[in-house]
């Protein structure tokens, strides 16, 4: 299971590893964990086909769902690495504490460090509670998972504006795809 979105896209989003869903559809975050994602992406004004690149450390459903391994994970590296200097997005999204442990190698709890602004290599990356967290702990209220996420969601949006200096972000991205194209 290798990705979903653009490979234009500003935001890349990692996650753990595939599963059930996403194994049997070829895609990454398609089951339950990944509607709530796009949902909150959408609700957040992202484009989800256009402005997002999905991928996971590992590129198998490991069996039963169970959490990769490190050698899983050392193996999968390699491919990750290679997807993130191809897309070269400017915000880097890691989701739950699998990701970023692996790709940046950070052992912080996500509580702690989500919605911080890292540098990781020169690339800006934000790590985000995994969206199947926010599915164990439905709370909608302030300072739930869910709305510190969607509050993170907007800061990220925030950022890429920013980037972009303009105030509508899918105009500035059709100009950035343009400049990519030529
Ligand atoms: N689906 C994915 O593709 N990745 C996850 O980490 C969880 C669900």
């Amino acid at each position: 299971v290798v990705s979903r979105g653009s490979f234009k896209a500003p935001l890349m989003i990692i996650g753990e590893a595939p599963g059930a869903t996403e194994d049997k559809e070829g895609q990454p975050f398609v089951g339950r964990s990944g509607k709530l994602l796009d949902e909150m992406l959408i609700s957040s004004d992202f484009d989800v086909e256009q402005d997002v690149y999905m991928c996971n450390v590992v590129k198998c459903r490991p069996p039963k769902n169970r959490r990769p391994t490190k050698l899983e994970i050392e193996y999968s590296l390699p491919w990750l690495y290679q997807q993130i200097a191809l897309v070269d997005p400017l915000v880097v999204a890691l989701t739950g504490s699998t990701a970023l442990e692996s790709v940046i190698g950070m052992k912080d709890p996500i509580s702690s460090v989500r919605g911080k602004w890292l540098n990781w290599n020169n690339r800006l990356v934000m790590p985000l509670f995994h969206p199947a967290y926010l599915l164990r702990n439905p709370s909608r209220k302030e300072l739930s998972p869910y709305s510190l996420t969607k509050k993170d969601l907007f800061e990220i949006h925030n950022k890429l504006k920013t980037i972009f200096k303009t105030p509508s972000m899918r105009y500035s991205l059709s100009l950035e795809a343009e400049m990519k194209d030529s």
